[in-house]
């Protein structure tokens, strides 16, 4: 498997605050990884820049091995293979909707890369999503889990290669959730998703990249290796310690915060 991702000693700012610190990162093509981080550490902004929406302050990005830079994509041929390649689904799906219905939601991005068969496309996704029945409505006006069942259609329409899901499962049901559970890992091309659930994350894929409060990679490597080490997650706080109550005697403990 090739090289798809690199990111080299990348720390990033807002303003004063530092929320990425020298992150080194090597993603193989097909690989399928979560990152897992606490509430602020930085995980987000960790897509952006892989989907080239926010640049390093230090350090650089490169996509196949070609280094991504706000210069680089004002080429439009070279914006446009890289947009289409690599896609984002935004942890707020109201980031991304703009179209009057569903279906032209759905049939934007395709339109923009000048694909074939829009109709035929939108028909297939709408389905595989069970979203059919959603393509004459007004996107603004669906359920959380709905919106976020468009907009991945969107981006799974341009057939990427490489798909950023920014906590995807925040806003979908248990039947859709297994879903796209089941639908990721049939898909073979390189799949990066974000949780805080650490149940979800085994399902998710087998590499964990965890951020820590500071910013910084803490662990990078077997998901199943990292559930089992209980000082790193006691580090990377992703287990918490709150009370319980078993019948009238309250205990408290440390426990992993989902149905894990
Ligand atoms: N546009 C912005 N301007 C200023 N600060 C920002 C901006 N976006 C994010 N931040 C800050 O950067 C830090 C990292 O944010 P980020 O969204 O990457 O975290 P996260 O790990 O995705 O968190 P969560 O689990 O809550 O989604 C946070 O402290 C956040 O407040
Ligand atoms: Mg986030």
């Amino acid at each position: 498997m090739s090289n798809i991702i690199t990111l080299k000693n990348v720390s990033f700012r807002y303003g004063e605050k530092t929320v990425l610190n020298s992150i080194d990162l090597q993603i193989n093509g097909g690989e399928k990884v979560v990152i897992l981080g606490v509430n602020g550490s930085g995980k987000s902004t960790l897509l952006k820049i892989m989907n080239g929406i926010l640049f390093p302050e230090k350090g650089e990005f490169l996509y196949k091995n070609e280094k991504i830079t706000e210069k680089r994509l004002k080429n439009k041929n070279f914006a446009k293979k890289f947009r289409r390649e690599v896609v984002l689904l935004f942890q707020n799906p109201d980031s991304m909707i703009f179209n009057p219905t569903v279906y032209d939601e759905i049939a934007f991005g395709m339109r923009q890369f000048g694909l074939d068969d829009v109709d035929k496309r939108v028909k297939i996704w709408t389905e595989r999503l069970g979203i059919s029945d959603l393509l004459n409505r007004s996107p603004f006006e669906l359920s959380g889990g709905e919106k976020q069942k468009v907009c991945l259609a969107s981006l799974l329409s341009l057939q990427p290669q490489v798909l950023l899901l920014d906590e995807p499962t925040a806003n979908l049901d248990p039947r859709s959730t297994g879903w796209l559970i089941d639908f990721l890992q049939e898909l073979d091309i390189t799949v990066i998703t974000t949780t805080h659930n650490l149940g979800l994350a085994l399902e998710l894929g087998n590499r964990a990249v965890v951020l820590s409060e500071n910013h910084e990679i803490v662990y990078d490597g077997e998901i199943t290796e990292f559930i089992k080490n209980r000082e790193l997650l006691e580090k990377a706080n992703l287990v918490h310690k709150h009370k319980h109550r078993h019948g009238q005697i309250y205990h408290s403990h440390f426990h992993l915060h989902d149905e894990y």
